[in-house]
């Protein structure tokens, strides 16, 4: 009985070794196999990183793919899915280009077109201005006052004629090159003046009345003729937005550091929306108004102001009185 007991236990020892030998031969097996996969996931995690940072030819290496055949091969086909698809977007964007290109062409021409045709329209248009001036002058004789007031009314058409143009040419001129400011100290009051009588006659076509006060005497540093321009388009707008028979009143004022020149027109107030757009190229909402507009006057205005390192302000109210006010800011000292 004691033998047998021994033998049992001695065969129990054994099948114990024997298990435990297989366990280690296992054990071993398992770590070469995480070592190999190890191994395997550093090259695919190499060859993803490779290929995000734009190296379109690395792959998996084909030794990985008899230890982990699916893995290699669904990275591989990634890969090459991401190369046919940076090649559909490279065409895309060639096409893209060159559609571009032929726009950016169309569209030069057409600047061209208008700018020639503008200048060629401006020669008969200052023919005309001439002429009417010499009828009112009675060169050709003596006119009675309806047919004065005839003129009078084609004469104040034939100005806003004019300062279309000059506003159409000034921009395309302005697109082809950067604006050159020719700086003198200038007296503001004066100029703003001046242009002031110029508008006056566009004005008395709708009987709008122009008021102007000023508390600033002084001289600034200024390019008198763009920022004239850009002076005589404010006042434009604020006649053609202004109700018939109302007033539009001009304010130059100042603090230590800028010049404020405000032009306000009453009866419509602009929309707080439209705000965003108003320097915008081409925008305009003339048409609405049965007025002429090619929505350049402010795109233009905005680019002088801001090359004399100014900036044009808007303030509006539509509640009480409906206002709208373009104000002018110039740095004094610049
Ligand atoms: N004083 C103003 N009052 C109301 N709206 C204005 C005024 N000035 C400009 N706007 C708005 O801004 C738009 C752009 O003005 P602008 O660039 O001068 O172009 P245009 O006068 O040719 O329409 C105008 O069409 C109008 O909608
Ligand atoms: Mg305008």
């Amino acid at each position: 009985m004691q033998s047998f007991i021994i033998v049992l236990l001695l065969i129990i020892c054994i099948a114990l070794i024997v298990w435990l030998v297989s366990l280690y031969f296992k054990y071993q097996e398992l770590k070469k196999t995480f070592r190999n996969h190890k191994k395997i996931l550093r090259s695919v995690t190499r060859t993803i990183n490779s290929v995000r940072y734009g190296n379109l030819y690395e792959r998996v290496p084909d030794e990985t793919s008899s230890v982990l055949p699916n893995l290699s091969q669904s990275v591989n086909s990634m890969i090459e899915a991401i190369v046919d698809r940076e090649g559909m977007i490279k065409e895309y964007q060639s096409e893209l280009n060159k559609k571009i290109n032929v726009l950016t062409e169309v569209e030069e021409l057409k600047e061209d077109f208008v700018a020639t045709l503008t200048h060629d329209l401006k020669v008969p248009i200052l023919a005309e201005k001439n002429m009417l001036a010499f009828l009112l002058d009675n060169r050709f004789g003596e006119l009675n006052n309806r047919q004065k007031e005839a003129l009078g009314y084609l004469q104040s058409s034939n100005k806003e004629l004019v300062e279309l143009v000059e506003i159409i040419l000034e921009t395309y001129k302005l697109n082809e090159t950067k604006i050159e400011l020719h700086k003198e100290e200038k007296d503001v009051n004066s100029m703003i003046e001046e242009i002031i009588e110029q508008m006056r006659p566009i004005a008395d076509t709708d009987s709008i009345t122009i008021n102007y006060w000023t508390e600033f005497y002084n001289r600034v540093a200024i390019d008198e003729f763009y920022i004239k321009r850009a002076l005589k388009n404010l006042i434009l707008n604020a006649i053609s937005f202004s109700e018939p028979s109302s007033k539009i009143d001009v304010a130059l004022c100042n603090d230590d550091k800028n010049i404020y020149i405000k032009i306000t027109n009453y009866g419509k107030s602009i929309k707080r929306e439209e705000i965003a757009h108003v320097f915008d190229k081409y925008y305009t909402t003339a048409k609405k108004f049965r007025k002429v507009g090619t929505g350049l006057g402010l795109y233009l205005s905005n680019r002088i102001v801001k090359a004399h390192n100014g900036e044009i302000i808007i303030e509006t109210d539509s509640y009480n009185v409906p206002y709208t006010t373009f104000m002018i800011k110039l740095p004094i000292f610049s």
